[in-house]
């Protein structure tokens, strides 16, 4: 059995989101004793505060699924250079109530791919700035900008590029090793 389980959380609700084949492509590249499973944020309603003491079954899923978790990974497209708005509906409904977050102190690692040139920097750095203050401590380096060009997925959803597995694998490596130091 995996000792370690990692929620990853997909910020584009796309059939054939690019970012979700990077986070498919990505988990493979983990360790035996690491399992990673996609937590479904599709079904999550519009966040109300007023429905606090009372959060939807989809709400209480989702935060069952980060609790049960030691790390989360967020793979996210770059919506008008800042995060989707349903990763950020996610991040709000699991925040709450005050004082019940599910994300303190679950080690966070950030990839992101984007047709676009800057590869969704922009998008990733407001969501650090999420995750200090849900008190996430967010893998720094290496940084994971993807632009998504022609073959960066082999026939099986591999990364087809032998360069770029390297560095996902090394990306892969030092997120393992950060969860090994701050996980619970
Ligand atoms: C509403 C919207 C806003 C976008 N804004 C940006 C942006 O600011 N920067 C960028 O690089 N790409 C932007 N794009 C293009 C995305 O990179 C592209 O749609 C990508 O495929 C989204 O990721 P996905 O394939 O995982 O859904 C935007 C796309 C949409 C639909």
């Amino acid at each position: 059995m995996s000792q370690y389980k990692i929620a990853v959380v997909v910020g584009s609700l796309r059939r054939d989101s690019f970012n979700r084949q990077l986070a498919n492509a990505v988990i493979k590249l983990g360790p035996p004793e690491f399992s990673f499973q996609e937590v479904q944020i599709s079904d999550l309603p519009l966040y109300n505060q007023d429905d606090d003491a009372q959060q939807a079954p989809s709400v209480i899923r989702l935060k069952s699924e980060i609790a049960a978790s030691q790390g989360v990974i967020f793979v996210t497209p770059e919506y008008n250079r800042s995060i989707p708005g349903v990763l950020k509906n996610a991040l709000d409904h699991a925040s709450r109530p005050y004082g019940q977050s599910a994300w303190a102190g679950k080690p966070a690692g950030v990839l992101g791919a984007s047709v676009g040139t800057g590869g969704t920097g922009l998008a990733q750095q407001h969501l650090r700035n999420i995750l200090a203050y849900l008190d996430m401590p967010a893998l720094g380096q290496p940084e994971v900008f993807i632009q998504v060009k022609e073959g960066l997925f082999g026939a099986s959803g591999e990364i087809a590029n032998a360069d770029k597995k390297a560095f996902l694998q090394g990306w892969m490596d030092r997120y393992v090793a950060w969860v090994k130091r701050h996980g619970k």
